[in-house]
């Protein structure tokens, strides 16, 4: 696919199909992935392949009350009544999720994972599939309850939790806003 169709054409899916994603397929997004830089080349990344839907249902479930019972009130009234809302699936039912976790609390660990998962997002728009990077499920996989659910060590840092599967209907274009570019000299 030509770089800009890539980049364009990407876009957040939210609706799939039940069909599998194969295990051929998901280790070529993951070697797309791999392919990003790094601060110092340290690659400090590693990749979680979820396909069982019961523990997604679950994991989902526990994000959800997590983010109503978080302190700090940064969800709108809106985000609020869709995660109380029980029909509401943060991984909105698509067949995988591969999330990239830093291997440690470390400079760039976030940095490091965003480019990661940047490629596989567009590799998979590449491949016919569709993403999209939930957000809602980053502080629990940050919690001591949300590792143990997925079995990852404690060390490591979940950043990115990228759903997976093929599109339904690709969505239309998302708007963007006119760039602020601060033009010095
Ligand atoms: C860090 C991050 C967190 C996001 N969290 C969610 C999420 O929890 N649920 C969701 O449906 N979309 C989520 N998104 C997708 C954005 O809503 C989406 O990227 C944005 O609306 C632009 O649409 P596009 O990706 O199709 O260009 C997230 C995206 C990013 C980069």
């Amino acid at each position: 696919m030509d770089l800009d169709e890539a980049i364009y054409g990407r876009r957040s899916v939210r609706e799939y199909t039940s069909e599998a994603v194969d295990e051929e397929t998901i280790r070529r997004l993951i070697e797309a992935a791999v392919q990003a830089p790094s601060a110092t080349n340290a690659q400090p990344w590693t990749f979680t392949v979820v396909r069982d839907q019961d523990l997604l249902d679950r994991v989902s479930e526990g994000a959800k009350a997590y983010l109503l019972a978080a302190p700090g009130g940064w969800l709108s009234d809106r985000q609020r009544t869709r995660l109380a809302d029980p029909a509401y699936h943060i991984f909105h039912h698509a067949p995988v999720l591969i999330l990239i976790s830093g291997l440690a609390p470390a400079p760039w660990v976030v940095e490091n994972c965003a480019l990661a998962a940047e490629n596989l997002m567009l590799a998979a728009h590449g491949v016919g599939l569709g993403t999209c990077w939930i957000g809602y499920a980053q502080g629990y996989l940050n919690t001591p309850e949300g590792k143990d659910a997925l079995g990852l060590p404690a060390e490591w840092v979940p950043v990115a939790p990228l759903i997976v599967g093929f599109p339904t209907t690709l969505p239309p274009p998302v708007t963007r806003n006119e760039p602020t570019i601060h033009w010095v000299g």
